[in-house]
């Protein structure tokens, strides 16, 4: 197969094994591109990108407009706190009116689960998802289930633990996807309150006692608290979401036999992980930040493909 299903990248959902494949491949020699001293390839020269960002973002956002440049793309960048959306400007007007400066591709992040869908179902571009609410990530469980790959050989028949804030996640939904797809062994762990009633039916295990799943899994996937999407209270005190779900080095070496660490970012240091678990040999997490920059360039590069 040579090009995708798919002609927007709305969620894991939509895609099938082979779209996964194919964009491993192509992040593969991405990879090769953006590691020689020439970065920089002539791809997308004829392609106008735009990155319009509703919710906060470092390393997504940074990531895209490096990848896009990285292609050659014509890149523009949208801040929604400095844009005419402030002035009550809606979601479909603004875009449509970046799309009459002929742009080719969107990539949005928005606070609105669906936001993408929405978007695809009344612009023209192609869309690409970059985080919607609690709703998917697919990115960030592509460049994931790549790292696991590069670091573990194969994401098939690998024990992976999301463990945290599965309730509120994209990344998790997004990675339970994405790992189910490649043939991995999923399963989530954190307070039950923090576990959606209907995870066991996406086919993945639950555990609430952090020291057996951690003896359990090759790899775990420690998401972040996210504060700002917490309503009401979850868990009594963040000192005891620690206490029984954070991993510090002490839990990591006590175990018999070394474990993948993996983080989404950011981080809450002395949260749900420690420094020294963070920067330890075991942690892949600049790792998986290096990777996104080839992944997001294969997701772009596949789609562009199709718009041409
Ligand atoms: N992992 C991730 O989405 O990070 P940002 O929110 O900084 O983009």
């Amino acid at each position: 197969m040579s090009e995708l299903s798919v002609k927007h990248l709305l969620g894991i959902k939509y895609l099938n094994e082979s779209d996964i494949q194919l964009i491993f491949e192509t992040a593969d020699h991405f990879k090769e591109v953006i590691n020689r001293s020439i970065k920089k390839v002539p791809s997308l020269r004829d392609i106008t990108i735009a990155n319009i960002f509703f919710e906060n973002s470092t390393r997504t956002k940074l990531s895209f407009e490096l990848a896009e440049k990285r292609l050659s793309a014509d890149v523009l960048n949208f801040s929604a706190s400095q844009s005419s959306v402030k002035k009550g400007e809606t979601l479909i007007d603004t875009v449509n009116n970046i799309l009459s400066m002929k742009v080719d591709m969107v990539v949005m992040r928005h606070p609105n689960p669906g936001a993408g869908i929405f978007l695809s179902k009344h612009v023209k571009a192609s869309i690409v998802n970059a985080g919607d609410g609690a709703h998917e990530h697919p990115t960030q469980a592509l460049l994931d289930s790549y790292s696991i790959r590069e670091k573990l050989g194969d994401v098939a028949g690998k024990n992976v633990v999301i463990v945290g804030d599965i309730l509120h996640s994209r990344v998790a939904l997004s990675n339970i996807f994405a790992l189910k797809l490649q043939g991995a062994n999923v399963k989530v762990c954190g307070p039950k309150t923090l576990l959606p009633k209907y995870i066991e039916s996406l086919g993945v295990g639950v555990e609430t006692n952090l020291r057996k799943a951690l003896d359990w899994c090759d790899v775990a996937n420690m998401l972040r608290i996210q504060n700002e999407r917490l309503d009401i209270s979850y868990f009594p005190t963040t000192r005891e979401y620690t206490q029984q779900f954070g991993v510090n080095k002490k839990l990591l070496d006590s175990l018999d036999k070394e474990i993948v660490i993996m983080h989404p970012g950011p981080i809450n240091r002395g949260v749900e992980i420690t420094s020294d678990v963070a920067d330890s040999k075991q942690s892949i997490i600049l790792n998986q930040v290096e990777n996104g920059v080839a992944i997001r360039m294969a997701v772009i590069y596949l789609l562009a493909s199709k718009i041409k």
